[in-house]
């Protein structure tokens, strides 16, 4: 048996091949299930037991010595094909694999792409913000309570630098800037000091909504709004606004969707109220227009705001936020869609 191993060791080193065909004959030879290093384990029980130890070691040696040179003889063919000379070009390259878009992508496409439709326009605006574009502009007095709704990742004080917790401060550069007619969507990366679980991230998108005209008025806000949910969730969605309260906006509500799940019976996603709530909003208040250089005896504006990992969270019956963020090709891949 040692002698054979011995044997086996002395062929193997001095194996040489010159093509894959030759190497495929090494591997089957020295190294596949019925090859002579296989062999050589199954005689091993019939090594009396006095040298089980010494020729286990050999074999065990042997193997790792035949791998080695089984790879070695595959690096030096490789490296001779990397010489173009002799090398088949008309041979067909490897598939190019596609991507798919993150499903955050594909919701803000979507969502951008039915308000596109009604003539709104898409505007951006930075990240790292004041205090005037977050708060102050927004109608959030020094002191109002309204500004501990947010958390706030703060980056510098006075002057206020700071992470934008709401991407509703595009609302002011836009207004700034542009002149009414304004109808605009102003998607965007938002941060808020939250602990991070399966329903809360400090990283999360919002898409804000502005349009400011003469005569924009509550219903074309309700008009507006549903037909982007019936876009968005089906023909049958229907909607419903309750009042809430939002510092910008005079009056404020918060709408909610029929369960697209449930249809409206009743199920855990909709915590068997029939409804989700989807986002905030309003009228623009005339302190906010006056603050971004607007007259608000001439022209009223609405606004609206909503989170997008929500919306897709219901689109695609996503249970955790963490996943959009952990970029596991095997969630990723699952994302196809025509935007
Ligand atoms: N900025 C609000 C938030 O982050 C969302 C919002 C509510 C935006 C009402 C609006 C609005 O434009 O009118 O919670």
């Amino acid at each position: 048996m040692i002698e054979k191993i011995k044997g086996l060791l002395k062929e193997t080193e001095e194996f040489v091949v010159k093509n894959v065909d030759e190497l495929e004959q090494y591997r089957l030879k020295y190294l596949s299930k019925k090859g002579e290093i296989s062999t050589l384990f199954g005689d091993f029980k019939n090594v009396a037991p006095e040298l089980k130890k010494e020729v286990g070691q050999k074999i065990n040696l042997l193997k790792q010595s035949a791998q080695q040179k089984f790879d070695e003889l595959k690096d030096y063919l490789e490296d001779q094909s990397d010489n173009t000379e002799g090398t088949d070009l008309s041979r067909p390259g490897e598939p190019i694999e596609l991507g798919s878009r993150h499903p955050i992508s594909l919701v803000k496409n979507e969502i951008v792409s039915i308000f596109n439709k009604l003539g709104f326009t898409v505007d951006e605006g930075p990240e790292i913000e004041d205090d005037w574009h977050v708060f102050s502009a927004l109608n959030f007095p020094p002191e109002h309570p309204a500004r501990d709704m947010q958390d706030t990742f703060f980056i510098e004080k006075e002057p206020d630098i700071l992470l934008r917790t709401h991407t509703s401060s595009v609302q002011v550069r836009v207004m700034q800037n542009q002149k009414p007619p304004i109808r605009t969507l102003l998607p965007g990366r938002v941060f808020r000091n939250e602990a991070i679980s399966a329903r809360a991230h400090c990283i999360f998108h919002q898409i804000e909504g502005l349009f400011v005209a003469e005569n924009v008025s509550f219903a074309d806000l309700k008009q507006t709004l549903m037909y982007f949910a019936k876009e968005m969730f089906g023909e049958k969605t229907q909607i419903r606004l309750r009042p809430s309260y939002f510092p910008f906006t005079e009056p404020s509500a918060e709408m909610d969707v029929s369960c697209s799940i449930c249809a409206g019976k009743g199920c855990n996603v909709c915590k068997y109220t029939g409804w989700l709530e989807i986002l905030g909003c309003g009228m623009v208040d005339p302190n906010v227009l006056e603050n971004c250089g607007i007259d608000s005896e001439k022209y009223t504006g609405f606004a609206f705001g909503m989170g997008v990992e929500r919306i897709a969270m219901l689109k695609y019956q996503i249970k955790d936020l963490r996943l959009y963020f952990e970029n596991d090709v095997r969630f990723l891949r699952q994302f196809k869609s025509a935007y």
